[in-house]
């Protein structure tokens, strides 16, 4: 009986297949890292080919170890590091470049050009996004200008371009041979080409960055049946009914549905929405306003996002960069074994500094050292830093919304963190509540496939598979938090005066 979903979470540093059952459990997983391709400073690829392997092999694996086979699955969902690009020739399904990843920012000449014309936020009223080297436009302008022929081609119809959920449907539909092009509403309300409110690609813009139509996916919801796998594929014949971008995709399984609702994801880089329904509220505080969610014909729900872009990825800088810890889960016992900061700050501007600054000339900063100050004191104000960055993003959340936020769902890998999640609460002065199911964003993708083929009814019956695992209550005195921010403040006013 076909009583499990399978979801595809294709992200930033590996790729995971997730088989659940109806009551949200996991029943079988798999995860393949992939490489992390850095050619020069500020630019980071993905190489799309080994994402396409990762993708079959964790899908071969995951039903392997849960003992289901694809007679088993009802849908499979598709869920995705968003803005990173790629763009792949038609007839060969080869890449014509590396993808280049959301954090790349070797696009900022084209950014401060258009911003010269205009301001950073020109685009902000049709697309909900500030002119940034984060989202997709500039990096496909990008591959067509540095790739011989390329432009030509993509006017032609001969290259298509794809972020990662685009991609991986393409391939898992059968490729050169009749794969469906297309993408799904949160995926597109990222790439600085979607009008929000028609929902479809805005011809000014396409102007704008210089883009073909032609090589743009189809838009379509984030729960429908797009097509099926062919007869090679393990998952032959189940529908692939459900695309979200990964952010959306874990509100989506926090059951974070409605205006008001929110979560915050600890990811490689950390990110918050804060759903506001049916109508769109622009940001006046450096938040951008993103699709969460379509659901068939049914109207496209928003959300106000603040994205961090540095929050797991400095853990793996300690362990990689600087050699602090061996393992990534180290870090917590590191951290801990002193009482405090030691006066230390880490402001982790690697890309640039996201929301609410939007600030890509900004540079890392670690200030506050005096030989006090050891490495666990670093590590400490590492983590601390993801705390900070969410408070700043709470802030501007709060002075954009009618409602203030009066919880924050958490989920992701530092979600897992007790002293990181206490803290956390103390800095944003509201609960944080962490829920049993922590795989959110699989989740997301999974509930939306489920729904599109009847699996699950609605939302209420996703809603009551909702269950807290854990709450923060925030305990710190308003003094001591008050001194710690008024010096986070400081830490990053150094990060905005850098100039190389
Ligand atoms: O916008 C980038 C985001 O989708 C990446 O998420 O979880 O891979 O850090 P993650």
């Amino acid at each position: 009986m076909a009583d499990h979903i399978l979801a595809i979470d294709q992200g930033t540093t590996s790729t995971r297949a997730m088989i659940f059952d109806r009551s949200g459990e996991t029943v079988g997983v798999a995860q393949v890292e992939h490489r992390q391709l850095l050619p020069r400073p500020g630019w980071v690829e993905h190489d799309p080919l080994e994402i396409w392997r990762n993708v079959r092999e964790v899908i071969g694996q995951s039903l392997a170890r849960a003992e289901l086979t694809r007679h088993e699955l009802a849908a499979v969902g598709i869920t995705n590091q968003r803005e990173t690009t790629v763009v792949w020739d038609r007839s060969t399904g080869r890449p014509v470049h590396n993808a280049l990843v959301w954090q790349d920012t070797r696009t900022q000449p084209m950014v401060d050009r258009l911003a010269a014309d205009g301001g950073a936020n020109r685009f902000a009223p049709t697309t909900g996004l500030p002119l940034s080297t984060y989202f997709a436009a500039t990096k496909i302008a990008w591959i067509l200008d540095h790739v011989d022929g390329a432009r030509g081609r993509a006017e032609a119809g001969e290259l298509l371009f794809g972020t990662m959920d685009t991609w991986v449907l393409w391939n898992l539909t059968g490729g050169v041979r009749g794969g469906v092009h297309c993408t799904d509403v949160t995926n597109a309300s990222r790439t600085l080409l979607m009008d929000l409110e028609t929902l479809d690609w805005d011809d000014r813009l396409l102007d704008a960055f210089g883009i073909p139509r032609a090589m743009l996916p189809g838009i379509r919801s984030s729960s429908e049946v797009y097509g099926t796998a062919p007869a090679t594929s393990l998952v032959h014949s189940v529908p692939i009914a459900g695309i979200l971008g990964d952010q959306q995709a874990a509100t989506f399984g926090q059951a974070a549905f409605g205006a008001g609702d929110a979560k915050n994801t600890y990811g490689t880089g950390c990110f918050l929405l804060f759903g506001i329904g049916e109508q769109i509220v622009r940001s006046e505080h450096g938040l951008i306003t993103t699709v969460a969610y379509r659901l068939g014909d049914g109207p496209p729900r928003y959300a106000l996002e603040g994205s961090i872009a540095v929050a797991g990825a400095l853990v793996q800088w300690l362990r990689d960069n600087l050699g602090f810890i061996s393992t990534a889960p180290e870090v917590e016992a590191l951290a801990t074994s002193v009482p405090d900061n030691g006066g230390a700050y880490l402001v982790p501007a690697f890309s640039g500094l996201f929301a609410p600054y939007w600030r890509s000339d900004a540079r890392g900063a670690l200030v506050g050292l005096t030989r006090f100050v050891t490495k666990a004191h670093i590590a400490r104000a590492a983590l601390e830093s993801t705390a900070f960055q969410t408070r700043d993003v709470l802030d501007a959340v709060n002075r954009d919304a009618a409602v203030p936020l009066a919880e924050l769902r958490v989920d992701g890998g530092m979600a897992a963190n007790a002293a990181l999640m206490q803290f956390q609460a103390d800095i944003l002065g509201v609960p944080v509540v962490r829920p049993k199911v922590a795989e959110t964003t699989a989740l997301g993708a999974a509930f939306a496939a489920g729904l599109a083929v009847g699996f699950w009814a609605d939302l209420d019956e996703l809603r009551a598979l909702w269950r807290e695992d854990r709450r923060w209550e925030p305990t710190m005195d308003a003094a001591e938090r008050d001194r710690l921010l008024r010096n986070w403040h400081k830490a990053v006013s150094k990060t905005l005066d850098w100039v190389d």
